[in-house]
């Protein structure tokens, strides 16, 4: 192809094309919408199972589908265990950096050593096969041995981002009743110790399920250690029971690898489960295809294993592929702007993966940064979290990519596990587009009624397939995930991802944003009903409203409406304690950039708070339909 490129269309070079895993999109997007099962037996064909399946895809019971159903594996045995028996074996699996410049390297076997370790420890302590395993880490190795120890004796991970805090934490232990959790005394955060262990300790004190807390001495914090409940890592490590070999336990295709709450649009955070099949399957065909991994290529997710975008393009998907991750612990510039340029001209990094709101917060800086390094070791790029603006997807592709690096922007959900809409390496890109459906998905962009829109016009995001990614259930709310994101349309059941978007004259999709109350802080996922409980838990408040509004680096601004108890005065101080209060409850990420004191707040007839009016209001905008608003 090589077609000299556009200001708004970039065209692949030939050695990118020479090289492509896939080089025909449309010819194998045709093939993978006809015959979808076909296409999915085949990449599930690429793992090792030990018992095959009986049904590709089981609709019976739609919209709860079944992958595989009838097979055995586990995700371990494929991410690992397989490695062992090639020449893998002595390959680097992770590069770890501190932020304070620790270094360690795990082989796969290494990798291996350690996660049996692990296995065996949690084992001695009464782990069993779908117990709930909660986990609160700082972005360390052990992190990662410690989901890949749960998955391998069969046990269920939900990992908590340790960025938030203790009512964050409790909330999540309590809703998956985990008797064991996985913490470290503290990790690092732009050269300051995070206290990660009392914080746990507060949140244990809330969450009663908990008798076993395993924790991973990784920094100099004097923590307290309750004696029947907390024990170190190192001394478990240390007992003959944890033994350096640990066999793999079978799982059925479809039993649950993991729980991973997420923020929704009211209530709690709901509980995802993802499953040892169909998740292997499609995080690693998914990396692979898109990313284009080759055997040699060290690959770098710059997110937090806590999150999606971690569990499944840091953790699984990656190793599954054989690939050598990179992790590094801590803030991107820190103590300088060139951190993430000298990580990738150090360690040759060849893909880099990331969010716009990174990208962003690295781009003010200027070029002189990236420009001290030698970045010619990267073949490709990565977004995502939230739709790039132009500019930074430019800046990226120019100053980062050096011209040559196409940009793969990814559009994805944890409810969806992997990728949904992204481009291959050889796809023409189009700055601000995630382009076209992965493999086997139907993407059509519908108005209220389901029915699709004209090209270029604004509807809702909807997805017409199960695919093998796809989160089986909310955990213990069966009834709450099918009344959340599937309808039934023309006697078919369609996914409703929550977002708006566009599809262009070409077909290319164009996402605008969410639809609902959920909010993308810095690329974080947040609802604005957790951040309104923290506030109401604060005595001094009787109702609070957060609504997110835009903001150039982080692409939301928590900003909160507060009603105060009667007597209390309202002042600065107030405000700041009030933030702080966010912060401590839920962690930083959702402290709110401003707290306004308001004597009411616009609600509904049936007392539901009209956030898009308060949001109109904030941008001098129209206030839309008022026909509900009691007053
Ligand atoms: C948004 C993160 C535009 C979207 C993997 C989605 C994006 C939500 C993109 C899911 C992208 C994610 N372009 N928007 N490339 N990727 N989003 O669960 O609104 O943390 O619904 O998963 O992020 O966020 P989550």
């Amino acid at each position: 192809m090589n077609v000299a490129n556009t200001p708004d269309i970039f065209y692949p070079s030939q050695e990118v094309i020479d090289q492509a895993n896939v080089s025909d999109y449309e010819a194998m997007y045709k093939y993978s919408v006809e015959d979808r099962e076909g296409f999915w037996a085949e990449q599930a064909e690429t793992l090792s199972w030990f018992k095959k399946w009986d049904t590709v895809l089981d609709e019976s019971n739609a919209p709860f589908y079944k992958w595989f159903d009838g097979g055995q594996i586990n995700i371990v045995h494929n991410a690992i265990d397989r490695h062992l028996e090639n020449a893998n074996r002595n390959k680097m699996a992770i590069i770890w950096e501190g932020e304070n410049g620790q270094k360690r390297n795990f082989s796969y076997n290494g990798l291996n050593r350690e996660v049996c370790q692990f296995a065996n420890v949690l084992k001695s302590m009464g782990v069993e096969k779908g117990d709930v395993v909660t986990i609160y880490m700082p972005q360390i190795p052990e992190l990662v041995f410690a989901m890949l120890a749960c998955a391998k004796i069969g046990a269920v991970h939900s990992v908590v981002y340790g960025g938030f805090s203790t009512e964050a934490l409790a909330s999540r232990i309590d809703a998956a009743h985990s008797r064991v959790l996985i913490t470290a005394d503290g990790g690092w955060r732009r050269g300051k110790q995070i206290d990660l262990k009392s914080i746990a300790d507060d949140a244990m004190k809330r969450s009663p399920s908990i008798e076993v807390c395993i924790c991973v001495k990784n920094n100099e914090l004097d923590v307290e250690m309750e004696p029947s409940r907390d024990f170190w890592l190192h001394d478990l490590k240390a007992l003959p029971i944890a033994g350096s070999t640990c066999e793999t336990e079978p799982t059925e295709a479809e039993d649950p690898l993991f729980i991973l709450y997420t923020s929704g649009t009211t209530g709690q955070p709901k509980g995802m489960v993802h499953t040892h099949g169909g998740y292997a399957v499609y995080t690693s065909t998914t990396h692979r295809m898109a990313f284009d991994i080759k055997p040699q290529d060290r690959w770098w997710c710059a997110a937090d294993p806590g999150w999606i975008t971690g569990h499944s393009y840091i953790v699984y998907g990656p190793l599954i592929n054989g690939a050598t991750i990179m992790l590094y612990e801590g803030a991107p510039n820190y103590p300088y702007p060139n951190r993430w340029w000298q990580i990738i001209e150090n360690y040759g990094i060849n893909i880099l993966y990331t969010s716009p709101t990174a990208i962003r917060g690295l781009m003010r800086f200027g070029e002189r940064w990236p420009k001290k390094h030698d970045l010619s070791s990267l073949r490709l790029l990565g977004s995502v979290g939230e739709p790039i603006n132009p500019e930074a997807w430019k800046w990226y592709h120019s100053v980062i990519g050096n011209g040559k690096c196409p940009i793969i922007d990814t559009w994805w959900q944890t409810e969806t596990g992997g990728f949904m809409i992204c481009p291959l390496p050889v796809t023409p890109l189009k700055p601000g587009s995630a382009t076209k459906p992965f493999f086997g998905n139907e993407i059509t962009i519908v108005n209220d009624d389901g029915v699709e829109v004209a090209a270029n016009e604004e509807g809702k995001l909807m997805i017409n397939n199960p695919w093998p990614g796809m989160a089986r259930t909310v955990y213990k709310d069966a009834q709450r995930y099918k009344d959340l994101y599937w309808a039934e349309v023309d006697g078919k059941w369609r996914y409703l991802a929550g977002d708006s978007a566009k599809k262009d004259d070409d077909g290319y999709i164009w996402v605008i944003g969410r639809i609902d109350e959920v909010l993308k802080v810095s690329g974080y996922r947040l609802g604005t009903s957790e951040v309104e409980s923290a506030l109401v838990s604060h005595p001094s408040v009787t109702e609070a409203a957060a609504v997110g509004l835009p903001h150039e680096l982080k692409g939301n601004a928590i900003h909160t409406y507060v009603i105060l108890k009667d007597g209390v005065v309202a002042d600065n101080k107030l405000a700041l304690e009030l933030k702080a209060h966010v912060g401590a409850e839920m962690g930083k990420i959702a402290m709110p950039e401003a707290v306004e004191f308001v004597d009411s707040l616009p609600k509904t007839r049936s007392g539901k708070i009209m956030r898009r009016v308060l949001k109109a209001r904030a941008l001098g905008q129209d206030e839309g339909d008022l026909s509900t608003l009691e007053e």
